[in-house]
C-alpha cells in the first residue's frame, strides 16, 4: 500500500486499517486521543500513559463485560466469565489459585522439550527448503511451537494432539468476526473444546499426574478449590490467548529482523540480545492490538468524560509506539532499546501471566532459527495477514532465505 493510501481514520473493521494501522493510531494519539466511535459505540485509548493508568484503576474500568466493544459477547459465547473477565476480589483469588499450576519453575522446566521441538520442526523445514519446496514459516515454524506447549501443559496423548489446531482456528475466527457463530462450525468447536476438556479433568482429579490441570484440580486456597467450571474457564482462555499471540510474535519478529539485516545479524552473532529483541518486536507489532474494558463510574480524561456504562477500547498496538513514552524514534525498531514499560502483555492486574511462558518458546524459537538460518526472511508479497480488529497476525507467511532453498 502506498503512503498516500494509508487509512487516517480509525475504522476498526476497515481492511486497510488492520493492514496498517499505525498511521489511524498516530492521529488518534495527536488528535483524538479520547475517542468515541458510533456504530458500534465504544471509547477508544491511544496514549501510553492514558491505557497505562486505565488498565491499572480497576475500580474505574471493569473487565467484567467482556473485552470487545461487542455487547453481551459471553452470553453469545455461552460461558461462564473466564478469568480475563473478572474483576477483583475475585479475580484476585481465581488468579492466585492459577499462578500454582503456572510458576516460573514449571515453565522453565519445559525449556529442553521445547528446544528439541524447535529443533524438529527446524529439520522439517530445512528439508523441505533443500528439496525446492516452500515453507510457509508462519503455519509450519512458529505456529506450532505454542500448540505443541500447551499440549505439554495439559500432558495431553499423542494421538489428541492434532484436535487442538481446529480449535484454535475456530476460536480465533470467534474473537475476530466478532462473536458471529451463524455459518461457522465454531460453536462445534467450542462445544467440543469443552466436551473433552471437561473429561480430561474428571479424569485428573481422579487420577492426578504432574500436569497443570491436575495441579489445578489441587490447588487450595483458604480452603476454596477450583472448579471444574474455573479449571475449563481457564483452559479455554490458554487455548484461545496462548496460542496465536506467541506464534504471531515469533513471525513478527522474523518479519522485523528482515527489514533490517543489520540489526539482524546482530541478533544472530549474539543471542543475549534475544530476550530484549522479543519485546521490541512486541512493541512494534503486538499481537494483541487493543481489548476494552467498561466503565464503571464516569471517567474524565483530557478534558473528555467518558459516562459510566461505556466500553472503552485500550489500544496497546498505538500505545506502544507512542513517541511520548519511547521517543521520537518510537516506530523505528532498535533491538538494543532499553524499554522499561510496555503494554505488549498489558499491565495491572491482568497482566498476562503467561508472559513468561511466551517469552521462553520465542527466545528458543530465535536462537535455534537464526543459528541455522541466520539469513531467514519472509516473503510480504505472498503472504496473508488475519483479519482482526483486536489482535494482529498472520494466516501464511511464506519463509525466504532459508540455507539450502
Ligand atoms: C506473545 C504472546 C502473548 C501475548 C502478546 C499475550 C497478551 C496478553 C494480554 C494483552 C493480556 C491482558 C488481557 C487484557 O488486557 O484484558 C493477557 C492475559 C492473559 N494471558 Fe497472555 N499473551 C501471550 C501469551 C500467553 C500465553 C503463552 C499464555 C498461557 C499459556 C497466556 C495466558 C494469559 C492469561 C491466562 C491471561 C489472563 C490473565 C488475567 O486475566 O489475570 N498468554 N495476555
Amino acid at each position: 500500500m502506498t503512503a498516500a493510501a494509508r487509512p487516517r481514520i480509525y475504522d476498526p473493521f476497515d481492511a486497510g486499517f488492520q493492514a496498517d494501522p499505525y498511521p489511524a493510531y498516530r492521529v488518534l494519539r495527536d488528535d483524538d486521543p479520547v475517542h468515541r466511535h458510533d456504530d458500534p459505540p465504544f471509547w477508544a485509548l491511544s496514549r501510553f500513559e492514558d491505557i497505562w493508568r486505565a488498565v491499572r484503576d480497576n475500580a474505574s474500568f471493569s473487565s467484567e463485560q467482556g473485552l470487545t466493544f461487542y455487547p453481551d459477547e459471553i452470553g453469545t459465547l455461552g460461558l461462564a466469565p473466564t478469568i480475563v473477565m473478572l474483576d477483583p476480589p475475585r479475580h484476585t483469588r481465581l488468579r492466585s489459585l492459577i499462578a500454582k499450576g503456572f510458576t516460573p519453575h514449571r515453565v522453565m522446566s519445559m525449556e529442553p522439550d521445547i528446544r528439541a521441538f524447535v529443533r524438529a520442526r527446524l529439520d522439517a523445514i530445512t528439508e523441505r527448503a533443500a528439496g525446492g519446496e516452500p515453507v510457509d514459516l508462519h503455519r509450519e515454524f512458529s505456529s506450532p511451537i505454542p500448540t505443541f506447549v500447551l499440549a505439554e501443559l495439559f500432558d495431553l496423548p499423542g494421538g489428541d494432539r492434532g484436535r487442538f489446531d481446529p480449535w484454535v482456528r475456530a476460536l480465533t475466527a470467534i474473537q475476530d468476526g466478532g462473536f458471529d457463530l451463524e455459518a461457522m462450525d465454531a460453536k462445534d468447536a467450542v462445544a467440543e473444546m469443552f466436551g473433552y476438556f471437561s473429561e480430561l479433568i474428571t479424569a485428573r482429579r481422579a487420577n492426578p499426574g504432574d500436569d497443570m490441570i491436575s495441579v489445578l484440580t489441587q490447588a487450595e486456597l483458604d480452603g476454596e478449590r477450583l472448579t471444574d467450571w474455573d479449571i475449563l474457564g481457564f483452559c479455554f482462555v490458554l487455548v484461545a490467548g496462548g496460542n496465536d499471540t506467541t506464534g504471531n510474535l515469533i513471525s513478527h519478529g522474523v518479519m522485523l529482523l528482515d527489514s533490517d539485516h543489520r540489526q539482524r545479524e546482530m541478533v544472530a552473532a549474539d543471542k543475549d540480545l534475544i530476550p530484549g529483541a522479543l519485546l521490541e518486536f512486541l512493541r512494534l507489532e503486538g499481537s494483541v492490538q487493543g481489548l476494552a474494558r467498561t466503565t464503571l463510574k464516569p471517567v474524565r480524561i483530557h478534558g473528555v468524560e467518558i459516562p459510566e456504562g461505556q466500553k472503552v477500547m485500550m489500544l496497546y498496538g498505538s500505545a506502544n509506539r507512542d513517541e511520548r513514552e519511547f521517543g521520537p524514534d518510537a516506530d523505528l525498531l532498535d533491538v538494543t532499546r532499553t524499554i522499561s514499560r510496555h503494554l505488549g502483555f498489558s499491565s495491572g492486574v491482568h497482566f498476562c501471566i503467561g508472559s513468561h511462558l511466551a517469552r521462553l518458546q520465542a527466545r528458543i524459537a530465535f536462537e535455534e532459527l537464526l543459528a541455522r538460518h541466520p539469513h531467514v526472511g519472509v516473503d510480504l508479497d505472498r503472504s496473508e495477514r488475519l483479519r482482526s480488529a483486536f489482535t494482529r497476525g498472520w494466516v501464511h507467511l511464506p519463509a525466504t532465505g532459508l540455507d539450502g532453498a
